[in-house]
């Protein structure tokens, strides 16, 4: 049977998603590989994570009342993650008035009992528990579902994060104080030592606000990055960039120098809002183009510097109707497919017990749904699929290939079993390998390239002739369009699924269409191929 993802249903599409996010299993300790995390033996280990926040005023991760641990830790890895982003206010355990706190009395402290009563039906057995012994029991049932997680130290005071303005973004802001965040880090990453489901520490996030500086970030993260290391020598030590984690290009010339090997790891973070209102003011290649290279730039050179770069927040309106997120995150997933990088999606959780004074208030960019039952978006999740596992990378020693990516869908281009002739769009676990010379496109280990053949046409497998139905340029400022010599661009037909070709569209200027159909990415692959 052909599959077609767009003409099944929901509860069908939900299952062929399970099918296809197989988890990674999980390794004790990881270190790092030149620009690689790897574990133990060796083999690359990518981290496909999402962020769940533990930070906000009641310390407590969301959802609890909602649905019970277990249950939520299953959904995780069913969802096609293998690790969670576990956020932490430093007040947790540096202040001693958060240090004596039950769950109970933090809930009721804030008058949240509806939440209250959803903990008691759902996890009544946290109630009484320590803050800090709650966290504890979430990681730990992380680790029994073989879910990896990465400690992060959001904030200090609990809180809703981040504002250029609210003293917690810099050392030495009211609220920030290094020596009490030295000190936090170190108790955390020994409370978290000999846990081996506890893969890394980011050492503090966003890192923001009219204090910042590149001196002051060389005093104290690398000391941070030590006190870590001294407390809990397994652990990935992740260190966040300037300006919201958006800049890290302080760091080409200047490389940070610590004692220790093999355990640095750079963050960045990347929302359509990180460029305000560019994906829809201007043209929607004109923008993927600028704000790539912008990336590239701010983080995406430290690859090249020989240290893994985590993308450790990204993330979309889940309800499909923000065209800046819309055109984002095909361009993101794009750059996060070519890169090949470790990632966290921003985020797990459907709803907060409390955030900036409202209760219950939902996330539209969660991974959950509202009541945390279920995705809020299996389209969305899907799209995810294939970045999961990693291209490239130790252990992965198949064949340098192209595979022709289509982040619109999270899919990539697959040969028809049936005519052999055609393409169309199926699971980037087994695409179809290519080698790209700059003009023809050939399908590996054969002497077929792909032909075009007009427009609304699909494009075909054919033997070579050296005439222009076989030309291909990568054209537009997003480079993400493959275009003939009679301007037709790569594009799926009204079936939703077969590769063909129709006029290149939205190319400049116009900023009022949307591209993402006709969006491919070649990227570098050693998968496996079809
Ligand atoms: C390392 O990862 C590879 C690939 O996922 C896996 O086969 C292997 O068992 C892992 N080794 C350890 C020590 O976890
Ligand atoms: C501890 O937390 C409380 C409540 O947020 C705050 O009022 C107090 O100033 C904090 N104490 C210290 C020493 O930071
Ligand atoms: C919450 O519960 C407490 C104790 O049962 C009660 O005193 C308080 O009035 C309740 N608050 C609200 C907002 O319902
Ligand atoms: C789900 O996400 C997809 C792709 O990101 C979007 O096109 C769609 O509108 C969303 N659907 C719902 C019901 O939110
Ligand atoms: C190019 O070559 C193919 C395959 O031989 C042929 O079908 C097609 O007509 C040729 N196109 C042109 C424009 O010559």
């Amino acid at each position: 049977m052909k599959l077609s993802l767009f003409h099944t249903s929901p509860a069908l599409l939900f299952i062929i998603l399970f099918q296809t996010l197989n988890p990674q299993p999980t390794s004790a300790y990881l270190s790092t590989s030149g620009r690689w995390i790897v574990n133990e033996s060796g083999q690359r280990v990518k981290l496909a994570c999402a962020n769940w926040p533990s930070h906000l005023a009641p310390v407590l991760a969301e959802g609890l009342s909602k649905s019970p641990l277990d249950a939520i830790s299953k959904l995780i890895g069913s969802m096609g993650f293998n690790c969670v982003r576990l956020t932490w206010p430093l007040y947790l355990v540096t202040n001693s008035s958060y240090a004596k706190l039950t769950v109970r009395q933090s809930f009721q402290g804030l008058g949240l009992n509806v939440s209250l009563d959803g903990l008691t039906r759902n996890n009544g057995w946290i109630l009484d528990k320590m803050l800090i012994e709650a966290y504890q029991a979430v990681v730990a049932n992380l680790g029994s579902n073989n879910i990896m997680v990465i400690l992060d130290n959001h904030i200090t005071q609990p809180g809703w994060c981040c504002d250029n303005n609210d003293g917690n973004g810099f050392f030495w802001d009211r609220f920030f104080n290094p020596h009490e965040w030295l000190a936090g880090l170190s108790r955390m990453a020994r409370l978290f030592n000999g846990v081996t489901n506890v893969v890394g520490m980011s050492l503090r996030n966003e890192l923001r606000g009219p204090k910042q500086n590149v001196p002051v970030w060389y005093e104290y993260m690398p000391r941070g990055a030590e006190v870590v290391h001294q407390a809990n020598p397994n652990v990935l030590v992740i260190l966040s960039g300037l300006s919201f984690d958006n800049d890290l290009s302080f760091l080409s010339n200047h490389e940070v120098k610590l004692s220790f090997s093999s355990k640095l790891v750079h963050e960045v973070h990347w929302y359509a809002f990180s460029n305000t209102d560019t994906w829809s003011n201007q043209n929607a290649n004109d923008a993927c183009g600028s704000i790539t290279s912008n990336i590239m730039r701010k983080a995406g050179f430290i690859l090249s510097k020989g240290t893994p770069l985590f993308m450790s927040e990204w993330g979309i309106d889940q309800r499909g109707g923000k065209r800046n997120d819309n055109r984002y995150s095909s361009c993101a997933l794009a750059a996060l497919a070519a890169m090949d990088l470790d990632w966290a999606l921003w985020a797990l959780q459907g709803s907060y017990y409390l955030r900036e004074g409202i209760l219950d208030e939902e996330e539209v960019y969660g991974a959950m749904n509202l009541d945390w039952s279920g995705p809020r978006n299996a389209t969305f999740l899907h799209r995810l699929a294939s970045i999961k596992s990693p291209f490239q990378g130790p252990g992965l020693n198949n064949p340098l290939n192209k595979v022709l990516y289509h982040p619109k869908t999270g899919l990539c281009i697959v040969q028809d079993s049936s005519t052999n002739s055609l393409l169309h769009l199926g699971p980037c676990d087994s695409p179809r390998g290519w080698k790209y010379n700059g003009q023809n496109i050939q399908l590996v280990n054969s002497d077929l390239f792909i032909k075009e053949s007009g427009a609304g046409q699909p494009v075909t497998l054919t033997s070579f002739a050296d005439n222009d139905s076989f030309k291909w340029n990568l054209i537009s400022n997003s480079k993400l369009h493959i275009s003939s010599q009679t301007n037709l661009c790569l594009d799926i037909g009204s079936d939703g699924n077969t590769l063909i070709t129709n006029p290149c569209n939205c190319i400049s200027r116009d900023k009022n269409c949307d591209p993402e159909g006709q969006w491919f990415k070649m990227v570098p692959s050693n998968r496996p191929v079809q």
